[in-house]
């Protein structure tokens, strides 16, 4: 099957169509997730909080990254897999921006990178598609600057914060980058900003006027039930399922109900008749 590209996902802003993102950061989520027929799937650095349980992004490596596109790469048939440039690995300079995107691509397999920031982030942007790779920004709630923003908080609610997000999507946009995610903002202006652009934004909590939607494949699945903020909708409560699950196995086991006969291996010829002791 053809794996979409980014030219195709920017096709689909030109044909109207919306644009369906999720996260995975492993194989058997990717197969689930490609099968269910996304578009694109993301391996987020929220992978820190999601799989290795920190409190927010910050620690995550481009090895991690380079380790779960691998993972999640040999799971997907059409879907187009983007892997996020950690904390750190792109902020110094665009020549390093460059280096580890080429790494995101060589060792994660990724057919695209994203990054976060705005203005800032523009010439790192910039240089990483001047060498051919394709690049998705990420602006609004930027989690790797959480200790700046003072939390994880709705972005651009007065006219300054507003008129900042503007600049930056068109920064990103002048830039070179095909799409860009716009996180935590006010609907409207959400709206104003995809009616701006000609790439397509793709929103997680900033409404339905973006182009496409993203949500984090544990979170909506119902994996985190901590977890509740109010942009996201769970389709199914996993967590509550596994823990079942898992209760039921340990139950047997420790009634001797499991395993049965229909789960055990015979030898042939029936029990053998034990003549000596060892
Ligand atoms: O890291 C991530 O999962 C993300 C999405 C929430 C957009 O950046």
């Amino acid at each position: 099957m053809k794996k979409i590209t980014a030219l195709d996902l920017l096709g689909k802003k030109a044909d109207s169509e919306k644009i369906v993102m999720v996260t995975a950061y492993d194989y058997a989520m990717a197969r689930i997730v490609d099968a269910a027929g996304v578009d694109m799937v993301l391996v987020g650095d929220s992978l820190g909080m999601v799989i290795q349980g920190q409190p927010d992004t910050l620690s995550v490596t481009l090895d991690d990254m380079a380790y779960h596109g691998r993972c999640v790469a040999r799971g997907l048939e059409s879907a187009h897999l983007t892997v996020d440039l950690p904390f750190m690995s792109y902020q110094v300079s665009p020549e390093q921006a460059l280096q580890s995107a080429g790494r995101l691509v060589q060792e994660g397999s990724a057919q695209s990178v994203k990054l976060e920031g705005g203005e800032r982030s523009a010439p790192a942007i910039s240089r990483i598609v001047e060498a051919g790779i394709p690049v998705v920004g990420h602006i609004g709630l930027t989690p790797q600057s959480v200790n700046q923003l003072g939390g994880f908080k709705v972005q651009g609610r007065g006219d300054h914060g507003a008129d900042q997000l503007m600049r930056d999507a068109l920064a990103v946009q002048e830039a070179g980058a095909f799409s860009v995610v716009l996180e935590m903002v006010p609907a409207e202006l959400a709206q104003e900003v995809s009616r701006a652009l000609h790439i397509p934004t793709i929103g997680i909590g900033a409404g339905v006027g973006c182009d496409g939607q993203v949500l984090v494949c544990n979170d909506l699945l119902g994996f985190n039930l901590g977890f509740k903020p109010r942009f996201l909708k769970r389709y199914a409560e996993l967590e509550s399922t596994m823990v079942e699950a898992v209760s039921e196995f340990a139950k047997e086991v420790r009634t001797g109900t499991f395993p049965t006969d229909e789960h055990s291996f015979h030898r042939k010829g029936g029990p053998r008749k034990v003549s000596k002791i060892y």
